[in-house]
């Protein structure tokens, strides 16, 4: 895709296009000073006063105690600290479900965009099934653990969060293709580094065979990883040339 996605138009952010302007906001800090006296240290204290009061985000279900769970014959043994890999698990699931959606924003963002790359529908239809793919492959861990898949642990609950930046970005009607895969950048760079540090979790764990499985998901992931990085490495030569 060549079409431009950046445009040179009537932006009137920087500072410099009004010097009056700049010297009236400089004066309104002066006399509207922040609400919570003092510089940053005052933030820090504050910050570490609330840290060392607050309670943790949430707890991992105790692992066997899901009811009705078919066992397989998979790693059938709880392994080591067990609630560790458990939350870890819970928030691969998290997120692939998640990347299932973003996959889904951004297919709509590449159809309507100007000079729409029917290619790029393509392949984002094609990594969105293999997230999909990933999200049950997590969730069969899961069971197989004895646990319930749909269980929100504290790492699943602070990777949503963590998403959501990228889930505006891709939302939101007015981003380009450009911005859009930038986003999606993100996830897969995360994707990368969570599939292979869970994998030697498992291991390390007493679960080699899941570890084993993961394998393919980290394969597929870099395969996505490398795929967004060319497009957006593409589409922006193209704009330039
Ligand atoms: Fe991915």
């Amino acid at each position: 895709m060549s079409e431009r996605q950046v445009i040179i138009g009537t932006n009137r952010t920087g500072a410099q296009m009004s010097p009056e302007g700049t010297a009236r906001q400089l004066e309104a800090t002066r006399m509207f000073p922040a609400d919570v006296p003092g510089d940053m240290s005052a933030y820090t204290a504050e910050r570490e006063r609330a840290i060392r009061e607050a309670d943790l985000i949430g707890s991992v279900p105790a692992p066997g105690s899901a009811k009705g769970v078919v066992k397989t014959a998979l790693d059938k043994t709880i392994g080591k600290a067990p609630e560790v890999l458990l939350d870890k698990l819970g928030e691969r699931l998290a997120f692939e479900r998640t990347g299932v959606r973003l996959y889904e924003a951004m297919v709509a963002k590449a159809t309507s965009a100007p000079g729409a790359n029917p290619a790029l529908v393509d392949t984002l239809r094609q990594i969105q099934a293999e997230e999909l793919e990933h999200m049950n492959l997590v969730r069969e861990a899961i069971e197989t653990l004895g646990a319930d898949p749909t269980a929100m642990t504290p790492c699943a609950d602070m990777v949503g969060v963590k998403a959501m930046g990228v889930l505006q970005v891709l939302t939101d009607p007015r981003t380009t293709v450009s911005q859009s895969m930038s986003a999606i950048l993100t996830i897969e760079l995360e994707d990368n580094a969570a599939w292979e540090l869970l994998i030697e979790l498992a291991r390390a764990g007493g679960h080699p065979l899941i570890a084993k499985r993961f394998e393919h998901a980290l394969q597929q992931e870099e395969t996505h990883l490398a795929t967004v990085r060319q497009f957006i490495r593409d589409d922006l030569l193209a704009q330039v040339s």
